[in-house]
């Protein structure tokens, strides 16, 4: 297999074990005759995936019996929409934290169905730090808290749960869940599409407190209603069934690494060593708070933007694929999910570090 080292943001690098996986079983999966996209969902065969996906999940992450594990469609973005349906009346207010593109189009999603407060904004900053959250103007009494724990575009990362008491917490996770512990019994939602570092694009896992599952109004569709999905076991209709095998075998592949302790371990090392080779140097430079820095998505810049191109071809060159910048906020980024190794990263400071040393 030759495969470059992937920093995409999403859909990002798979782990070359589970990938190989695949390209067996595609054929005849469990001596079927078939690929596992091509039997029935209801089928024992499927199940038993579906089943051991989700309990794996659960191990990953510590989800005890309070909490509802679903497997849905239609990405974060439709959770932006689908988490005011049914944890808010329309006369309600929810309030959200604004740190970034993400956190802004969720908003702005949820604006439509129910009043929005945005308790803290970091656009005096252009979205590079964390409002201080003894600043927040809480709602008393808010239908729940939104917030964007790492915006994947600006790499800006809390690096602490927010406290509202009685208020239910809501999470996009997207681009951070799995890469280190998390205390989910401080969430009443957390929601993730699959495409960083769950799986392939076309499933998004949402992680629901129970007493939540029950519509807050009438007429919301059934296949936007948590409720629904949780009784039926995620088959309310057909899911996405190669999506969720895929995001089966990821999921054992982090467990045999160590879960996510380990995972942990590895990407604060990762991040680290990138952000000490950005600081150290005057050709490169990332403009997010020291606090708030993800580890997950590291945009940079360099000091003289014309050689951007040259930097990203040579890149693309030594096999280092997709460190473009998002097209908002322009440079560099590298996205550094658990699929992409220690070794990766240590190719791309080495990169980095060659690149401007035949710059000076
Ligand atoms: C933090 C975050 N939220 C939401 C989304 C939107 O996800 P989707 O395209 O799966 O709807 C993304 C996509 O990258 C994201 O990074």
């Amino acid at each position: 297999m030759s495969r470059v080292l992937n920093f995409s943001p999403g859909p990002a690098a798979l782990p070359d074990a589970v990938l190989e996986r695949i390209r067996n079983d595609i054929p005849d999966w469990q001596g079927s005759g078939m690929s596992v996209m091509e039997v029935s969902h209801r089928g024992k065969d499927f199940m038993a995936v579906a089943e051991k996906a989700e309990a794996d999940f659960r191990t990953l992450l510590g989800i005890n019996d309070d909490y509802s594990v679903l497997f849905l469609q239609g990405g974060a973005t439709l959770q932006f929409a689908m988490t005011v349906l049914n944890l808010a009346q329309p006369s309600d207010t929810a309030d959200y934290v604004q740190t970034g593109s993400w956190s802004k189009k969720a908003i702005a999603e949820a604006s439509r169905f129910c009043n929005v407060n945005v308790a803290a904004s970091s656009a005096d900053s252009s979205h590079t730090h964390i409002p201080d959250a003894a600043t927040w103007q809480l709602t008393k009494d808010a239908a729940f808290l939104h917030y964007t724990p790492n915006e994947t575009i600006g790499g800006v990362e809390f690096h602490f749960i927010p406290k509202t008491g009685s208020v239910p917490l809501v999470a996009d996770m997207s681009s951070t869940i799995l890469s280190r512990p998390l205390e989910v019994n401080r969430f009443g939602l957390i929601y993730a599409g699959a495409q960083k570092n769950i799986g392939p694009a076309g499933i998004t896992i949402v992680i629901i407190r129970k007493d939540l599952l029950e519509p807050r109004r009438d007429n919301v569709p059934t296949l936007l209603t948590y409720k629904a999905f949780a009784e039926s076991g995620s088959m309310t209709n057909t899911p996405p069934t190669f999506a969720w095998y895929v995001a089966g075998l990821v999921f054992e592949h982090t467990l045999a690494l160590g879960g996510l302790d380990a995972m942990g371990k590895i990407n604060a090392r990762k991040a680290r060593k990138l952000y000490a080779a950005i600081d150290d140097s005057d050709f490169y430079s990332n403009p997010v708070a020291q606090d708030a820095r993800s580890w997950m998505n590291v945009p940079f810049v360099l000091a003289e933007p014309s050689l951007d191109a040259d930097f990203l071809s040579r890149a693309d060159a030594a096999g280092l694929a997709n460190l473009k910048g998002h097209r908002s906020v322009g440079g560099m980024r590298a996205s550094m999910y658990n699929a992409m190794p220690e070794s990766g990263v240590d190719t791309l400071i080495e990169f980095m570090r060659e690149f401007e040393r035949s710059r000076a």
